[in-house]
This record gives structure tokens, sequence and C-alpha cells, in this order.
């Protein structure tokens, strides 16, 4: 499997949840280190392992294979409570973690009173976002104003204590401006947090230098994005996005390494679309065919357990993710999930309120909620792809929707997922 440069970035490039987990564990089979490098608890990455099925939110999806070492980069906003939960279950479940996991000494803290504050100003909010109320964008605001805590930062509790406090107070006055509460666990729960630091503290390091070192001993390294390109805090559907730099820039910047080190870009595409939370898609189903996409594909939130809304694929916005994340290769993941569809449709452009068919993806996202996709038809295949392990094993008509999508999206397809299960890949 090993067809991939010695550091190679995987990213979503749709609205999340396009089986980045599944790509990530695969490749791990040929790597050192696999390093998250934004996000926090929003993400959900759902890895098979035979019959075990494990959702990673935190700890990168390259855990399951022993010995890989696996990395949270600056640009992840940690909650430690989640975090230690998360590393004692899958040890609980017979993963040995020692040495294993790394976090970086400038990560953000993710405090408890972030996931209070998302609650609260997403409910008191006219236009709501749908967030995961995981507390990230709170997390991130503390961040960019500077009032953030930093891994490091726990090694001096007295200074900790301060920053918490006027962070804590200014918490505060918003909750009661918002006519919101902080709940009475608020303290006992930033107890807890805080108890768990020398533990954090045990393994932190610095990722940049770590990373930069085993490249240059000729080691190999993924970078695992979470949620997805149209997700992204700047080139997303603003304000529906998440608060972090999910594309591929957003690596180099989140683990501490030059972008020049970074040799490949690996976009996961389902085969289709989804996208949970609010905020336009443009080539939505109708309720029924999304009931039943829903169903086929099992598209329910791995983080909130909440559905998905389910579409077509949409090339406007896999060519877009394919620019600004510079892709080098693509991975469809779920085309076994289209197996019965008779028709299949793909986006190529939108037609906008004045008649005018647009294929670059429009920045206005208000725009987005108006705009007609102009589909093509392709005829099903009527057969199960979960068996086939080449392309030569695939019908022809599914051969052929995947080199459609291919020369829409104007980067060559690398892998094609055809099942959960870790031997359900064919590599191109
Ligand atoms: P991520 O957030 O990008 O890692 O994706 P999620 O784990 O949230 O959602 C992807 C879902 O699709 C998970 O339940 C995976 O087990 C599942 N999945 C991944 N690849 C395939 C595939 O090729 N076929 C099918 N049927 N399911 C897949
Ligand atoms: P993975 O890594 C899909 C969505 C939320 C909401 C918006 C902002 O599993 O692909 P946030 O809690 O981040 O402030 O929510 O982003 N969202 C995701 N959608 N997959 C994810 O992660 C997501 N993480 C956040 O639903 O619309
Ligand atoms: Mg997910």
């Amino acid at each position: 499997m090993s067809s991939f440069g010695s550091c190679t970035v995987v990213v979503g490039c749709q609205w999340g949840d396009e089986g980045k987990g599944k790509i990530v564990d695969v490749l791990a089979e040929d790597v050192d280190i696999v390093a998250r490098y934004q996000g926090g608890a929003n993400a959900g990455h759902t890895v098979h392992v035979d019959d075990d099925e494990f959702i990673l939110h935190q700890i990168p999806s390259g855990i399951l294979h022993e010995g890989r070492r696996c990395l949270l980069g600056n640009g992840v906003v940690l909650d430690i409570l989640q975090f230690f939960e998360e590393y004692d279950k899958l040890a609980e479940r017979g993963i040995d973690l020692a040495g294993r996991v790394g976090v970086s000494r400038r990560a953000h803290l993710l405090m408890p009173y972030h996931r209070v504050m998302d609650r609260a100003v997403e409910s008191a909010a006219d236009v709501k976002i749908g967030t995961t109320g995981r507390g990230i964008g709170p997390a991130y605001e503390d961040k960019a104003g500077r009032r953030g805590v930093r891994v490091a930062d726990l090694g001096n509790p007295e200074r900790l204590e301060r920053r918490i406090a006027v962070s804590l107070e200014r918490v505060q006055q918003r909750l009661e401006g918002l006519g919101a509460e902080a709940g009475q666990d608020l303290q006992s729960a930033m107890d807890q947090a805080l108890a768990l630091g020398d533990r954090l503290l045990e393994i932190s390091v610095d990722t940049g230098p770590e990373i930069s070192a085993a490249l240059a001993a000729g080691k190999r390294v993924l970078m695992e994005g979470a949620q997805g390109t149209v997700l992204d805090l700047d080139h997303g559907t603003y304000p529906f996005v998440t608060s972090s730099n999910t594309t591929a820039a957003g690596a180099a910047i989140g683990t501490g390494i030059g972008p020049t080190a970074i040799d490949d870009v690996v976009g996961v595409v389902k085969a289709y679309i989804t996208r949970v939370g609010e905020g336009p898609l443009p080539t939505g189903f109708d309720a029924e065919m999304d009931e039943r996409m829903r169903e086929l594909g099992g598209e329910f939130g791995a983080t909130t357990g909440r559905p998905r809304r389910c579409g077509w694929f949409d090339a406007v916005i896999s060519r877009f993710a394919a620019q600004v994340n510079g892709l080098t290769g693509l991975a469809v993941t779920k085309l076994d999930v289209l197996d019965t569809l008779p028709e299949i449709q793909v986006a190529t452009g939108y037609r906008m309120p004045d008649g005018s068919v647009v294929t670059d993806f429009p920045a206005d996202t208000w725009s987005l909620g108006q705009v007609e996709p102009v589909f093509e038809t392709h005829p099903g295949w009527g057969a199960p792809t979960t068996e086939a392990r080449s392309l030569d094993d695939l019908p022809k008509n599914a051969r052929a929707y995947l080199d459609r999508i291919e020369e829409l999206t104007e980067t060559p397809i690398r892998w094609v997922s055809v099942g959960t299960r870790r031997s359900q890949i064919i590599q191109v």
C-alpha cells in the first residue's frame, strides 16, 4: 500500500465523515507516525478491525496498528477529560498505548467551560450552526483572543490558575448576558480536568521537531485531517463551518513542520455526499431518497448520532477541494453504498438564480441555498462491489463512474473503498 510520500496529508474533501478514519487506518500499516493537526473531540473517525468497531475522537486513527506513534499537534484543541476517557477505553480494549501517544506542548486546552459556552451560544443564536456541542468554537475563540491556556501552562499551576480565572470570569459574564447558567458541576469538572494535568504533561512533546527529526531519519508520517474542506474556517461555507483550518495547509501550521516537508495530499471523498449540522447542501436529496441513502450508508453522526443529510456527488466541491488542498490523489469511499441504485447523478455545476451556470465554488454561502445543481446521470451497476480488490473486479458502470469523478475532480484516484473492513480497499 505504500505508494505515497514520506509525509502525506489525508484530508476530507466534503463536509466531513468521508471515511478519513478508515483510509488513515489502512495507510497507517506503512507509516511510523500519525498526527492530528486540528479540531478536537468534534471529530468521530470510525475504524473497523475485524468485527470490532472503534470510534476515535481525538486519538489519531493510527492507534490500532501496533507500535505506530500517534501525535496530537499544536493545532488541536485538547479536551483533557474526553482525551483520557478515550485513552483508557482503548487500553481496556487491549490496545497498548504506552509510549505511543504524544500531545503538543503548544496545543490549547479545551476546558469544560468551553463546552458550556458552545451550547449556550448555539441555543441563543438566531442563525444556528448545528455544532457538535464539544466546545470547539469557544476554545478557538480563546486561542485567537490570546486568552487560551496551553498544555505547557500545566507545568506552572499558579500561572494556570490565574489565566483560567480570567477566562472563567469572562465566560460567566457572557453566560449571564445570554441568560444561561454555567451549571453547578462546572467547578468540579474543572477540578477533574486539571487533576489530569500531570498525566498529560508526562506525554507532552514538541510535535514539530519530533516529526521533522523522524522525516530526516527516513521515517514515514501521515497527517490526519478532521472535518472536511467545506467546513474549513476560511474556505468552507462560512459561517456554517468549524473553527479551524481543516484543509491540507493546516497540517503544517497545526503540527509545526514547514509546508515544504509535505510530499503528498490525499483527498478523501465519499462516492456521494453528506452533511451534518446546519448550512446549505446544494445536491441534497428529497426526503424519500434522503431516508433511503441514510439507511444504505448508515449515515448517522459518529460523535452526536445525528442523522446526516445526504446528496449526490458534487464535483464543484471536489474540484474546489483539489485546488485548495493541492491534492495529489483521491481516495473514494463507500462506493458499495451505491450498488443497488438504478441511476446515479453527479453535479457538474450550479445554475444561479440569474440563469448563469458556475463551476467554481461560490464564496457567497447564502447563494448556495438558491442554486440548482446541473446534474449528469450515470447508469447504476446493480451488482455488489464489496468483494472487488482491483479495478478490474468492478462492474463496467462502476469503473465509468469512478473515471468521471477522477476527470471532473482533475485528480487521480489512488484508492477505492468498498466496505468498512481493512481488506475492502482497492489500490489503483
Ligand atoms: P470520518 O469522520 O471521515 O472518519 O468518517 P466517519 O467514521 O464519521 O464516517 C464514515 C462511516 O462510513 C463509518 O461508519 C465507516 O465505518 C464507514 N465506511 C468507511 N468506508 C466505507 C466504505 O467504503 N463502505 C462502507 N459501506 N462504509 C464505509
Ligand atoms: P469528522 O472529523 C462532520 C460540523 C458540525 C457543525 C459544524 C461546526 O468526523 O469528519 P463544531 O462542533 O466543529 O463547532 O461544529 O461542523 N462538524 C462535523 N461534521 N464531521 C465532523 O468531523 C465534524 N466536526 C464538526 O456538525 O455543522
Ligand atoms: Mg466522522
